[in-house]
């Protein structure tokens, strides 16, 4: 394996307080030197200056469509996006055809993924049978098949007896339940319930569709003390609930998606139905919310939702598949709060790096002796989400052809350079 030398970099780790200008060694895959000059014989040598070094990113909340829709994406396409974005770890969701639903699924996962060789893809497994929330999966096996956490994403897990049981179960095994939150019967629209719904008079889903199930979750989590992960957070009470049961000590987390931080419900009227998921974009008072809240730590981490769909799949507002593609834009959405000073750029790579690692169980850290999984970016590169820069077989996001600021330059998982636009030499 390569000896890599990267010099003049900001060295930044905000589980340590790391901030340092400085060279950061690797050998065997492992980080053996961080000081601020290093020199070594035999190197491969990268000139980082004026970019960030700093742990690589841990997605947990991805879409590959593989098995099964691989027109949209594939574990091929979706590693190298994930790359590209400065993710190593991605966690990739049970709604594909089948579903991870058995040990076979998650296993087929592992072994593409390993073939491919891009990233580490975790497969979540699903909750339920076929995800059609009737009978939970059998949760020691998917366990044991490699996946860290369960899911019926797409569709929630209205059931309560079973989403108790789920979290008994899954905390006497060490899982992470993960619930889709949005009440179903709440939720048959297409777009959030407000001004826009009733000018353009479309369907809408309600933010109580959401409330109530992280209302259910919460208070379930709270008696059982099951982990619960509520997915994709986007609505105010939401938020409220999550940190009013953090407060009371339930063993309660949230993701939110880096969509749901800048756009607002009007973005359907310039972006059609690139604007539309699930949960929609919601009102500026719901997103003000979220803002809060990943300030001041409710939120536990950014997650993508990286959801590809093919164009056609895309069409009208009502017929159109719901979700975006974010592998590729998660860090320049989450610097654009940076340059908002909404959060600092630590708290950023905290929660797009260290955080999720945490409630995976993945390790990260710039630390002598850890594996080497390290995103290098530039803050100020400017460059156009198109068809020259777009890694995914997808181009569903409001982000298309538009200019963003930041840019990953180089990706390295376990020693390794997966993605890299730098040239070699001091
Ligand atoms: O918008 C969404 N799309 N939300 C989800 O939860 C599922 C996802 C998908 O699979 O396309």
């Amino acid at each position: 394996m390569k000896t890599i030398l990267l010099k003049g970099g900001r060295i930044l780790d905000p589980s340590q307080s790391l901030d340092l200008v400085g060279d950061l060694l690797i050998e065997d895959g492992r980080i053996s030197a961080i000081d601020k000059s290093i020199n070594f014989p035999y190197a491969e040598v990268y000139n980082v200056s004026g970019c960030i070094v700093c742990p690589s990113f841990v997605d947990v909340h991805v879409h590959l469509r593989d098995p099964g829709q691989t027109y949209k994406e594939d574990i091929e396409s979706g590693s190298r996006c994930a790359v590209a974005g400065g993710f190593t770890t991605v966690l990739c969701m049970p709604n594909t055809k089948p579903p991870i639903d058995s040990p076979e699924v998650a296993q087929y996962i592992l072994e593409k993924s390993k073939k491919v060789g891009f990233c580490q893809v975790l497969p979540a497994g699903a909750l339920t049978k076929g995800r059609k929330g009737q009978e939970l999966t059998d949760f020691y096996a998917l366990r044991e098949a490699g996946c860290p956490a369960l899911t019926d994403d797409g569709a929630p897990l209205m059931d309560s007896r079973l989403m108790e049981m789920a979290l008994k179960l899954a905390r006497q095994l060490d899982l992470l339940v993960m619930n889709h939150c949005e009440d179903d019967r709440l939720s048959m629209g297409h777009i959030n319930e407000g001004y826009v719904s009733s000018l353009l008079g479309i369907a809408h889903r309600s933010p109580s569709a959401e409330d109530i199930l992280v209302a259910r979750d919460c208070i379930l989590s709270y008696h059982t003390k099951g982990k619960i992960h509520i997915q994709h957070i986007s609505s105010k009470l939401s938020v409220e609930i999550v940190r009013s049961f953090k407060e009371k000590g339930a063993p309660v987390s949230c993701e939110v998606n880096p969509y749901h931080l800048l756009f607002e419900e009007e973005e359907v009227l310039s972006s059609g139905s690139n604007a539309k998921v699930n949960p929609p974009l919601r009102k500026e008072e719901d997103r003000m919310a979220l803002l809060e809240a990943l300030k001041d730590g409710t939120i536990d981490c950014i997650a993508t939702d990286h959801a590809p769909h093919a164009k056609r799949e895309k069409g009208s507002l009502e017929s159109a598949m719901p979700g975006m593609i974010g592998l590729q834009t998660a860090l320049p959405m989450g610097l654009e709060l940076v340059r908002k000073e909404v959060i600092t750029l630590e708290k950023l790579i905290y929660l797009l790096s260290i955080s999720p690692a945490k409630l995976l169980g993945v390790e990260r850290g710039i630390k002598r002796g850890n594996f080497a999984n390290i995103a290098v970016f530039s803050m100020d590169e400017e460059w156009v989400l198109d068809e020259k820069t777009n890694l995914s077989k997808s181009q569903n996001t409001p982000l298309w052809g538009k200019t963003l600021k930041g840019r990953v330059r180089m990706t390295i998982w376990e020693g390794r350079i997966v993605y890299n636009c730098i040239n070699k030499g001091a």
